[in-house]
C-alpha cells in the first residue's frame, strides 16, 4: 500500500478529521475495557456461523425482515459479501460494522449505519449479542465505544437507536446509559415480517460533551 492510499490518508480526505483509534486491515479497531469492536473479515466466518447458530431464535425476532422475506442467509459466501459491502460503506463512510470481541472470542455485532452528512451528521446504532454472553452489561460498553467513535472521531452530531418497545432488554442498555427517549415512531421498521413502532433514544454531541467522559469512566 503507498503512503498516499493508507487507511489514517483515506479517512483524512473523507472526513477531515484523524480518528483517535488504530487500524486494522479492514478498517479502525475500537476498544473498550473488556471488549475490542473489529470489522469482521472472512477469517471469521466461522465463529460468526458458530454463534449465529447457537442463537438463531434469540436473533431473528429482532431482526428487520419483510414478511415472508427470507432470514439472513448464513452460508459462507453470503458473509464474505458483506464484509466486502462494509467494507465499501467504510470507504465512503455511510456505515462502520463491527464484530464485538471480548477474551479475543467473538460474541455480536455493533453498527453504526445510516450515516447521513450535510446538515444532518447523524448515524443509527443497532446491535447484537451472543446469548451465552448477555447480561454482562457488554452492550452498553460497546455502544458506549461507538459514541466515542461517533462524536470525537467521526464529527457526527447525533446518533440514535431505535427499539421495539417489547425488546426489555434493549431498552436496558439505554437506559443504563441514559439515552434521551424522545417518543414513539409508529410503524417504523419492519422487523421479523411486521411492522412494528420503535421507541427512539438519541444522543448529540452537545450532551455527549457533557456526559462523554463520564460514560467512558463508567463503561470503558
Ligand atoms: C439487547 C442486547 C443486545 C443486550 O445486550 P447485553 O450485553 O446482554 O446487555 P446487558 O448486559 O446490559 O443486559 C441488558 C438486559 O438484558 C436482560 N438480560 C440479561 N441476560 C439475559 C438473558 N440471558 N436473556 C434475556 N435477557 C437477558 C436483563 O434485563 C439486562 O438488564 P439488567 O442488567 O438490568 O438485568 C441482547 O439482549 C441481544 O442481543 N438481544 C437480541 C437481539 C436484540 O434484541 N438486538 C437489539 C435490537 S434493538
Amino acid at each position: 500500500m503507498t503512503a498516499s492510499n493508507t487507511p489514517k490518508r483515506r479517512w483524512s480526505l473523507l472526513h477531515g478529521t484523524r480518528p483517535e483509534t488504530s487500524f486494522t486491515v479492514g478498517g479502525p479497531s475500537l476498544r473498550g475495557a473488556r471488549v475490542l469492536l473489529r470489522p469482521l473479515v472472512a477469517d471469521d466466518y466461522d465463529a460468526w456461523l458458530a454463534v449465529r447458530s447457537s442463537c438463531r431464535r434469540w436473533l431473528q425476532v429482532w431482526e428487520p425482515r419483510p414478511a415472508g422475506g427470507k432470514h439472513l442467509a448464513e452460508d459462507r459466501s453470503s458473509f464474505v459479501s458483506r464484509c466486502l459491502g462494509r467494507e465499501r460503506e467504510r470507504q465512503l463512510g455511510y456505515g462502520f460494522g463491527f464484530g464485538i470481541f471480548a477474551d479475543e472470542v467473538f460474541c455480536g455485532e455493533i453498527t453504526l449505519s445510516s450515516i447521513q452528512r450535510g446538515p444532518f451528521q447523524s448515524g443509527v446504532i443497532g446491535y447484537w449479542i451472543d446469548e451465552a454472553k448477555a447480561g454482562r452489561g457488554l452492550m452498553p460498553e460497546s455502544v458506549v465505544v461507538v459514541l466515542a467513535f461517533a462524536f470525537d472521531s467521526l464529527a457526527l452530531h447525533r446518533v440514535e437507536i431505535n427499539i421495539v418497545p417489547r425488546n426489555a432488554a434493549s431498552r436496558r442498555v439505554v437506559e443504563k446509559l441514559d439515552l434521551r427517549s424522545e417518543g414513539v415512531s409508529l410503524r417504523m421498521l419492519e422487523i421479523d415480517g411486521v411492522w412494528e413502532d420503535h421507541m427512539r433514544f438519541a444522543i448529540t454531541a452537545e450532551e455527549w460533551s457533557e456526559r462523554g467522559a463520564v460514560l467512558k469512566a463508567e463503561w470503558c
